[in-house]
């Protein structure tokens, strides 16, 4: 490292001088040893003494997620891994390409000191299975995958190893929230740990009905509801809805259907299950919205009812090309 050398007593007024002209290097210490100090420089200067010493850089105090990564990846890669962000509660998902395996660790710690959360943890596998769970791998700060989110002002606890839950589903969830009028029965088919159910029961006095075929998930929901100020009232049944619904003895003035990759065979269950003139909140994976409609319009047909498609609308993207896409069908007996 290029320094100036100058004799001790010589070395604030030298560097307060170099500073003042901004020919110092700040990214270095200066060094003092025997009779004389050695202050880092980046390019010859007249008149001083140049020497080529070691010095020790100083430590910066990294500021964001780039800062901490600074050196190691590209602007991109840090950009392309910010965007992976889930933040459930106190912890963080990321999503680590292949190609940065390698730094898994130190992009989990820079997570975990830019977030300041509890627990980062990264996407093993795709949502998988019928629990539509993923596997993850556990990077830093705390292993514990408990956490409660807050959205909407509704408090949801969940274990994000051993249920569902996207918060990127959230202005979805207000939406239909928002077009849920007080007095309807409701049947969230597919409810996970209750984000519908709750959020909805939290603004509206409504009666729900919220299935799901994974214990754990329901268990979650049953404390949900007790962690929750309620206006509407949920009932929780564990099991396979198309079972499960058999025991129902009435209709329901709208039908939550979010399971995208397979609601639509259950839509023979819910244009069985909806009220004359109910809602039914239907949700798939696809490029374009005809398939849907096409889904929602033959399943009445085949029942002998009519379907009014009020509203379609993409509510993430979840490949290049591919949407989860929400539809909304008002439902009469012809
Ligand atoms: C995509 S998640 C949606 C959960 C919740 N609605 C939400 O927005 O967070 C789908 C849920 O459907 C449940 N599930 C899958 N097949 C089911 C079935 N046949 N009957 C009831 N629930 C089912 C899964 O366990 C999972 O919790």
């Amino acid at each position: 490292m290029k320094c100036v050398k100058v004799p001790l007593k010589q070395l604030n007024d030298t560097r307060l001088k170099l500073m003042e002209d901004g020919l110092m290097n700040m990214e270095y210490r200066i060094k003092a040893e025997d009779e004389f100090g050695y202050i880092p420089v980046d390019e010859d200067i007249d008149d001083y003494e140049i020497v080529d010493i070691d010095l020790i850089p100083m430590k910066k105090v990294p500021h964001n997620f780039s800062e901490l990564l600074e050196g190691e990846l590209t602007d991109e890669e840090i950009e392309n891994l910010r965007t992976s962000f889930d933040t459930i509660g106190d912890i963080v998902i990321l999503e680590i390409p292949d190609n940065l395996l390698d730094k898994k660790q130190l992009i989990g710690d820079a997570a975990l000191k830019f977030t300041k959360r509890k627990s980062i943890y990264m996407k093993k596998s795709a949502i998988k299975g019928t629990t539509r769970i993923r596997d993850l791998e556990f990077l830093s700060g705390v292993d514990d995958s408990v956490t409660i989110h807050k959205e909407h002002g509704a408090r949801l606890k969940l274990d994000v190893r051993q249920v569902y839950f996207s918060p990127r589903l959230a202005t979805e969830r207000k939406r239909v929230m928002e077009s849920v009028k007080d007095g309807e029965k409701i049947l969230d088919m597919f409810c996970g740990i209750g984000p519908f159910p709750i959020v909805i029961a939290r603004n509206r006095n409504v009666d729900i009905a919220a299935v799901d075929i994974n214990p754990e998930a329901i268990r979650y929901l049953d404390e949900n509801i007790e962690l929750n100020k309620l206006k509407g009232s949920i009932k929780t049944y564990c099991g396979d809805v198309r079972e499960v619904s058999e025991a129902f003895k009435f209709k329901f003035d709208r039908i939550i259907m979010n399971l995208p990759g397979l609601a639509y065979t259950f839509l023979d269950v819910a244009v069985d299950l909806i009220e004359d003139g109910g809602i039914i909140n239907y949700y798939e994976f696809s490029d374009t919205y005809e398939q849907g409609t096409k889904r929602l319009t033959d399943a009445c047909e085949n029942a002998g009812k009519n379907v009014e498609i009020i509203n379609c609308r993409k509510v993430k993207s979840t490949s290049p090309g591919e949407w989860h896409v929400a539809i909304d069908g008002k439902v009469t007996s012809e």
